[in-house]
């Protein structure tokens, strides 16, 4: 009995710091790619002198009041993990359903070559975005629309991703009707909240750390 828990212990213990190891080792991968770096750096110079983001993602953090519109970044390591699972290319296209200051688009594209396109209602992130997209010279593979995207018919793409943490049941039920007409084979990535849109079959579901916490990933395809 002793023997088995010890044993038990150190499989855990074994298991748990390989895991750790494999963590830290993806992150590093980041560190080597000099675009992603760059795309970091001039991000929070950029925010540290001209924008209140840092303040709106401490809201999300602590939990205070949040809208519909509350402004949190998906983290470089959750476009990492994406690309590799959804085996991203250059032949894809990604869109961000509300991309606020295009963060994910950015990194989805220096990540994998993957054409984005991000749909933002709030100006001056959307300015953010085509500026920082401009400064990195990738305006020909990361587009921004500035717009309601329940106001505009979508645009035709291979993957559509939406942040649905601060989404009411309501602003839920709008986007599963956005969603009813898209095209078979579209592969929708929804964070937080999971999605009960006509003929999707769920793909996989996983846990990623955000900048809020831990939270839920669910991949679906449209059948
Ligand atoms: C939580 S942030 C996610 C930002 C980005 N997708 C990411 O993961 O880094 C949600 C963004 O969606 C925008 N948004 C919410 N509803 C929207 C709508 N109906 N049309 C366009 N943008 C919207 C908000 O303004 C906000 O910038």
């Amino acid at each position: 009995m002793l023997q088995s828990f010890r044993f038990n212990s150190v499989d855990f213990i074994l298991t748990r710091s390989l895991v750790s190891l494999n963590r830290i080792l993806n992150i590093w991968k980041l560190f080597l790619n000099p675009k992603l770096l760059l795309v970091r750096f001039y991000r929070y110079l950029y925010l540290w002198t001209t924008h209140n983001s840092f303040k709106e993602e401490f809201q999300l953090k602590s939990s205070q009041k949040t809208t519909e519109l509350t402004y949190a970044s998906s983290p470089v390591s959750v476009s990492y993990q994406l690309a590799k699972i959804l085996k991203l290319n250059k032949t894809h296209t990604f869109l961000d359903l509300g991309s606020g200051y295009g963060y994910m688009c950015t990194d989805i594209h220096l990540l994998s070559g993957a054409q984005t396109i991000g749909i933002e209602c709030i100006e001056e992130r959307l300015l953010f975005s085509q500026k920082m997209t401009h400064f990195l010279k990738l305006n020909k593979h990361c587009k921004y629309i500035k717009n309601d995207f329940f106001k505009i018919p979508l645009p035709k793409v291979s993957h559509i991703y939406i942040t649905c943490t601060c989404f009411s049941s309501e602003t839920l039920t709008k986007l599963t009707q956005k969603l009813n007409s898209i095209e078979a084979g579209t592969v929708i990535i929804t964070v937080t909240r999971n999605l009960s849109v006509k003929n999707v079959e769920l793909c996989k579901s996983f846990n990623a750390t955000f900048d809020w916490g831990r939270d839920m990933i669910f991949i679906y395809r449209k059948i």
